[in-house]
């Protein structure tokens, strides 16, 4: 028999929104924060360029906003992307109280400041990092706050499986009531009760073959909200980075989009640079754009992948702004301070998620949605560089906020039932699960990717019900383990971006489609409801 576990508040992942939100809590409220790897896996330890906020005088925040909007090519919220950018100052300045090391700089005129550099997009440097390795110095010293705190329980190693409602129970009220999870190590499902319960699960990139992200990222909160009843919106924008490194064992290996804002320049393999020829911004141009013209440039010349070249810049500039990315090119026998660099683009951020409002709120009672997780409505059809840390921090306080306002009034739900196991045996077929795992990431990334059509599209959908019914079969027959849960959850959300993709008659942001090459006059986003009820809904303002 499963264990009950109690807490006010429980926090499903532990990257830069889950711990911001546990931290701001902690000291009002029994927190529990779960994650399915150690507690820093995840996307936020592996961020390089930074976080966006306005803190230099010739900016302002009209300009960010600004940038924003522009960048999310007509589909922004402009409320959320308001709201975080007015937010962004503070809430990094809380992020520089728990003892974030960012860069500092000494100006000509002899006053140390935060350095700043600059990304595809922004119209002014403003992006605040520690060397390259910003995520890394975000999450540890979060982590580290997280484990000394005294009302905070940490359980690592444990995967969410789904949530517990009143509607799953048949009650008369549909409120989240907390979590089944599956303890990695012992095999074993526990239900965790809470009275508030917090997806901060991150993003689906791992739905494509090729992704900078980590194997965490197998959009399990979506997929878990979908299923209990929550509407996702605008999953067909999915953000692919033009630069990750090409070569056969740097998996996954980011290099930033900094290393452009610093001069780096895209280069076709006999030398010739082709930006301009896409985009006036050239290098700096948002990264759908950079992302398209390389596809393009890649299948137009048959190459594997373009360059990329910052080695006009002096060797020691270079080791200091980029000590990571500089080493571990070197490990794989690129130095990046004599010659151009091999990158390609892959699958990097989940622009769509779990609807909610500026509180995190989503559409069940009890239920938050923070983070990559999350659809705020704050990147529209293509998130702007360093505005996703932002995210997470921004709105990770505020769903604190609204949380901490409601802790006295809500009561800790009843005993939850037991996970049932009585009908289910040990898989005699693992290999049904690997082989499931290959073939949807490598038809996402053929017939779902940065170029789309109908016909691709409907290939995947054709593709996508097939997997839906044997993995909801083999789910109903057999003991769950990790790999099937993950592979479960990254079909659900495989769906809902085929589905939303073949939803949008047109292009626009990440979403390009040959079939429908022009951008519709009016911004509409696609929400999708778990009632298999599709409506598009007319963007505010
Ligand atoms: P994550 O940091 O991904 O954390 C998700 C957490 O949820 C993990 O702890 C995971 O284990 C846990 N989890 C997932 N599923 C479950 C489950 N079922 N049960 C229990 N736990 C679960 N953005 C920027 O703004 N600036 C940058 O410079 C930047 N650089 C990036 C570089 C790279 C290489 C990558 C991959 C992304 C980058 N991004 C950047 C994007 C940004 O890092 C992420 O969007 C952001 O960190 C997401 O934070 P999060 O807290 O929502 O999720
Ligand atoms: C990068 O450093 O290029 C990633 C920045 C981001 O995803 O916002």
């Amino acid at each position: 028999m499963g264990k009950q576990f109690n807490s006010d508040v429980l926090v499903i992942g532990s990257g830069a929104a889950g711990l911001t939100l546990a931290l701001q809590l902690a000291d009002s409220a029994r927190v529990t924060v779960i994650s399915k790897g150690t507690l820093t896996e995840g996307s936020t330890f592996y961020a390089q360029g930074g976080v966006s906020a306005v803190f230099n005088d010739e900016d302002s925040i009209d300009s960010h906003v600004e940038d924003t909007l522009n960048s999310g090519a007509g589909l922004c919220n402009k409320e959320a992307v308001q709201f975080a950018v007015e937010h962004a100052r503070e809430a990094v300045q809380k992020l520089i109280e728990y003892g974030v090391p960012f860069t500092r700089e000494i100006s000509s005129d002899g006053v140390e400041n935060y350095h700043l550099t600059r990304e595809g997009g922004h119209s002014h440097r403003r992006v605040i990092h520690a060397a390259d390795t910003t995520g890394r110095a975000m999450e540890t010293t979060l982590a580290d706050r997280v484990k000394q705190h005294p009302n905070l329980t940490i359980y690592e190693q444990h995967i969410a499986v789904d949530l517990i409602t009143g509607d799953k129970l048949g009650l008369s009220t549909n409120r989240c009531l907390g979590a089944y999870v599956l303890d990695r190590e012992k095999q074993k499902v526990h239900a965790f009760r809470s009275k508030f319960v917090i997806l901060a699960t991150g993003g689906a990139s791992k739905v494509y073959l090729y992704t900078s992200n980590p194997d965490v990222s197998t959009g399990d909160g979506i997929a878990m909200a979908w299923r209990a009843g929550c509407r996702v919106a605008n999953m067909e924008f999915i953000q692919f980075h033009p630069t990750c490194l090409y070569h056969p064992k740097a998996k996954s290996f980011l290099v930033s989009e900094a290393v452009r804002g610093e001069g780096g320049k895209l280069l076709l393999p006999d030398g010739s640079p082709f930006m301009q020829k896409f985009d006036p911004r050239g290098e700096l141009a948002p990264r759908d754009i950079v992302a398209r013209a390389i596809d393009h440039e890649m299948k137009r010349t048959g190459s594997h992948c373009v360059y990329l070249d910052i080695s006009h810049k002096p060797i020691d500039e270079i080791k200091k702004r980029f000590p990571n990315i500089y080493q571990r090119c070197l490990e794989y026998g690129f130095d990046m301070a004599m010659e151009p660099i091999p990158v390609v683009p892959a699958a990097h951020y989940t622009c769509g998620g779990v609807m909610t409002d500026l509180n995190g709120r989503t559409d069940i009672d009890g239920l938050y949605a923070i983070g990559e997780t999350a659809h705020t409505g704050m990147h529209g059809a293509n998130r702007l560089a360093s505005n996703s840390l932002l995210e997470c921090i921004v709105f990770g306080e505020s769903a604190a906020n609204n949380i901490r306002n409601q802790l006295k009034k809500i009561k800790l739900p009843a005993p939850l039932p037991d996970w049932d196991e009585s009908r289910v045996t040990d898989s005699d077929e693992e290999v049904v699960v690997s082989h499931n795992w290959d073939e949807l990431r490598r038809f996402m990334w053929d017939y779902v990717g940065i170029v789309r059509t109908t016909k691709r599209l409907q290939r995947a959908k054709h593709r996508i019900d097939l997997l839906l019914s044997e993995i909801h079969d083999y789910y109903g027959n057999f003991r769950v383990t990790n790999d099937l849960l993950e592979l479960r959850d990254l079909t659900v959300v495989s769906d809902l971006i085929i589905r939303s993709a073949m939803q949008r008659k047109e292009s626009r942001g990440l979403h390009y489609t040959l079939d429908y090459p022009d951008t519709l006059p009016s911004a509409q986003d696609t929400i999708l409801t778990p009632e298999n009820f599709m409506t598009l809904k007319k963007v505010s303002g």
